[in-house]
């Protein structure tokens, strides 16, 4: 997809989020339709969130998939591992051209090329993460990048 072609695509997606997502405070309903919205519009093989939970035996924490779109995935991935758990550690947003190319990349989908996954940060800590997933090599930029993390900012409640 050409770069205007995206940035368009984009601005329509803040719209239709904003307008979806402005009126409601529920953060699973938010994250549920943001993630279709992202889906339907863009395209991406896998679309979708992991929130940042108790582990089940009270030890830590760890991502716990959320509301997503696309085949089934991975249901818990551990701090530091992946990308996504990777992006976790590192506080950062991470692009992955080629995920063969990273080490401990986690193939939730064999058909995943390319990837990427913005933290949403909260007080400090990492509270849940936005992760997308490319069956293309290469599909995700700083385009991506500024208008994804845009639209989480409609997620933040305070
Ligand atoms: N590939 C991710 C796992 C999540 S799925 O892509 C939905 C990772 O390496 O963390």
């Amino acid at each position: 997809m050409k770069k205007e072609e995206k940035a368009q695509r984009y601005e329509a997606l803040l719209q239709e989020v904003e307008a979806l997502v402005g009126p409601e405070s529920d953060e699973i309903a938010n994250m549920a339709n943001i993630a279709a919205a992202i889906h339907a519009r863009m395209g991406f093989h896998w679309t979708g969130f992991y929130r940042v939970l108790p582990t089940p035996d009270g030890s830590g924490e760890e991502l716990v998939l959320g509301p997503f779109q696309g085949p089934v995935a991975c249901t818990r991935i551990r701090y530091g591992r992946g990308v996504c758990g990777t992006a976790w550690k590192e506080k950062r947003t991470l692009i992955v051209p080629d995920v063969e190319q990273f080490p401990g990349h986690i193939a939730c989908s064999a058909l995943s090329r390319s990837e990427i996954v913005i933290p949403i940060v909260r007080k400090g800590a990492v509270t849940a993460e936005l992760d997308i997933d490319s069956a293309e090599l290469d599909t995700f930029d700083a385009v991506d990048e500024r208008y994804l993390t845009l639209l989480l900012t409609s997620l933040a409640t305070e």
